[in-house]
């Protein structure tokens, strides 16, 4: 473990062009932090007002934690729409403001798109009438399976503006993924497109759809909306997105929602099990999402914000989407992916639309780090404020990179910590904030990090100490159930650690009382920034005919962060062959999606066993981690010779 002591914070630098004044200052963080804990309800009946509701609030916070009566409401009786939040107050003052600026995958063939808040509202409300018109009714759960296209954020505004709940899946999840959702969630129609193109290729997604829709009730339908105009089959239950919303009105009123009426669900992986759909509702998050955006990425009224993220991911959610347009702001889509034309594609898109917040994540940062300077240096790079990361710690050489490459040691690094769970940021520094690489630092306003002994669950104070990562109470923008399932949400998050928020990670609070966060401490992995459940890829694996039983961990890996390390023992009689790994990589592929496929495979032919039957994970992960050194003990095992064998073949040598 590093010494984290020996960094020495880094001053907040100046930037390059003289900018606005912050947001918020350092001095104002310890008093308005202060202020969110010490009364809650005045704190958040003040940040409330940054919404427009229909019906104001009268009760602010209203949450237990308590063990069997995990029950969050927030600003529970008042009354709003998101997407009239986002778009409609906004038309008096910016109407002809660019809302969304769309970035094509390929640049030679494409050019970006100025979406105003004028036009923003009429295609929302024509899609939404389109929706309505094929029957979807509020509290009605969408899917949206799309490409990064500017159609993905109309699917969202449009359902919020009617009430539906969306659903978005990765474009890059497989069809069983996306049926497993559709059935998931019970929902009544599907959007998707012809093809997604990506990084130069293309996903057909439309036949993808087709192929999940299999496996769902005979009454979904499936709108599609035209991409790339690249052929398609065609069926009773398909209609054409673009045909219906050129016809439809562009009068659509946004319907009222209670504060708790859900929002969206977004599938996760967790520990154990299938994916869980995560419920968000309407009025904590947007608020949450609005103030966090404001405040982390010290975000002002004619920046220019670039979230590089996917709409199939939270961050996509909160930082492409609904933080950035309830805030007035001008928001950038990007279809593609960062070394596709070439490895400046990035910094391209920052000087073509003078970026003056980019958000990313390490993985990236890590792989453009690798393809050398001259692809950033190239560009004209001025405009930036602020640099954010997300999605896993940033390793000091990427953070130093960024800083002193990117940023041109002028541009703060907030390394924000959160997850699909909380909605929005939890630990980040501001811009203000003194800097320490690597570290999230500090808690939002309003959040309250524990750092808890793991098997005692006993609250360790003090600092410089180490532990599992709670929060004690809850925030605006935290999830609210599990879909159809409250009692796994329990079970999952307030379980382990009664009374508490349990995040799945481990942390460090330094002697400055700063927080690291080092990883996750249950069967989730990381990879480039995405969260993948063990047990997802493991249960793919022994769906194969010829596997009998498998074991999946993660290991380090250059540029993913974790790479997916997959222990596999085959039926009796079957042969290990480059063929068959071949064959397990694709049924990988094919049951959850690309993301999901293991880096390395390694044929076991038995897995450490304790007497009882339960894997020894830790050994496995110390295998793979090539450090087997440090196996301890191994005398419990039913058969300790298996691990002698699986060391010998090992894959990850480093
Ligand atoms: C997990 C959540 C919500 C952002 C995208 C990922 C890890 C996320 C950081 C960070 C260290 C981080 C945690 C967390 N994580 N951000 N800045 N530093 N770790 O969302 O898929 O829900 O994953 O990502 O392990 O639990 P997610």
């Amino acid at each position: 473990m590093q010494s984290t002591d020996l960094i020495k914070p880094i001053d907040a630098p100046t930037p390059t062009k003289p900018g606005p004044t912050p947001h918020v200052s350092a001095a104002d963080y310890s008093s308005m932090y202060a202020a969110s804990l010490n009364d809650p309800d005045a704190f958040w009946a003040e940040q409330g007002q940054r919404v427009d509701w229909m019906k104001p609030f009268t009760k602010v916070k209203n949450t237990s934690f308590e063990p069997d009566n995990i029950d969050i409401r927030w600003f529970e009786d008042g009354t709003l729409n998101v997407s009239a939040n986002c778009i409609d107050r906004h038309l008096a003052d910016r109407a002809d403001q660019t809302a969304i600026i769309w970035e094509p995958d390929d640049p030679r063939t494409e050019d970006a798109r100025h979406i105003t808040y004028a036009q923003l509202h009429r295609s929302v409300s024509k899609m939404a009438n389109v929706l309505r018109d094929l029957g979807v009714e509020k509290g009605d759960r969408v899917i949206i399976y799309l490409p990064m296209i500017p159609e993905a954020a109309y699917a969202m505004l449009a359902c919020t503006r009617i009430g539906a709940i969306h659903s978005i899946v990765f474009a890059g999840f497989s069809p069983d993924a996306l049926g497993a959702r559709i059935n998931g969630c019970d929902a009544k129609i599907v959007i998707t497109a012809d093809h997604a193109p990506r990084g130069g290729r293309e996903t057909p997604l439309k036949s993808n759809t087709d192929t999940a829709l299999l496996h769902c009730k005979d009454d979904v339908k499936c709108l599609v909306v035209k991409r790339t105009g690249g052929q398609t089959t065609w069926t009773d239950r398909d209609y054409d997105c673009n045909a219906l919303m050129a016809e439809a009105s562009a009068d659509c009123p946004a319907v009222e929602m209670a504060a708790e009426d859900p929002l969206f669900i977004l599938y996760t992986s967790g520990s154990t099990g299938q994916p869980k759909g995560v419920v968000h509702t309407t009025g904590g998050y947007l608020v949450y999402a609005a103030m966090t955006h404001e405040i982390v990425f010290d975000y002002h009224d004619g920046d220019i914000f670039w979230c590089t993220a996917d709409v199939g991911w939270v961050t996509g959610h909160s930082y492409i989407v609904y933080g950035p347009l309830a805030n007035g702001g001008t928001t950038i889509m990007f279809e593609g992916v960062p070394t596709y034309p070439d490895a400046g594609r990035f910094w391209d898109v920052c000087a073509k639309h003078k970026v003056n917040q980019f958000y990313t994540a390490p993985t990236a940062i890590r792989a453009l780090m690798g393809a050398g300077n001259d692809w950033v240096e190239k560009h004209d790079l001025s405009d930036l404020r602020v640099l954010g990361s997300v999605g896993e710690p940033i390793n000091p050489e990427a953070w130093n990179w960024y800083n002193e490459v990117v940023g041109k040691g002028k541009c703060p690094i907030v390394d924000t910590f959160w997850q699909t769970e909380t909605g929005g940021h939890m630990l980040t520094p501001l811009p203000c904030t003194k800097l320490k690489p690597g570290a999230a630092q500090q808690p939002f306003f309003g959040v309250q990090p524990v750092v808890l002994e793991p098997t005692s669950g006993q609250i360790i104070d003090g600092n410089d100490v180490e532990g599992v990562l709670c929060i004690a109470d809850s925030w605006p923008g935290q999830m609210r159930t599990v879909w159809g399932d409250h009692e796994r949400f329990e079970k999952t998050y307030f379980s382990d650690y009664k009374g508490y928020y349990f995040s799945g990670d481990g942390c460090r609070r330094d002697a400055d009382g700063d927080y690291w966060i080092t990883g996750r401490v249950d069967d989730v992995i990381n990879v480039s920034g995405h969260r993948m459940g063990t047990a997802e890829v493991e249960s793919a694996l022994v769906a194969h005919p010829k596997v009998a039983e498998s074991a999946v961990v993660g290991y380090p890996h250059d540029v993913k962060g974790q790479g997916i390390y997959a222990y596999v023992t085959l039926m009796n009689g079957q042969e290990p062959s480059d063929e068959l790994r071949k064959e397990l990589e694709k049924w990988v592929r094919t049951e959850i999606g690309p993301i999901a496929k293991p880096d390395l495979i390694q044929w076991a032919p038995g897995l450490p066993k304790t007497r009882s039957g339960k894997i020894m994970r830790r050994i496995l992960r110390k295998i793979a981690e090539d450090d087997f050194g440090a196996l301890g003990d191994t005398s419990t095992l039913a058969d300790p010779s298996v691990v002698d064998d699986l060391i010998e073949n090992r894959m990850n040598r480093g």
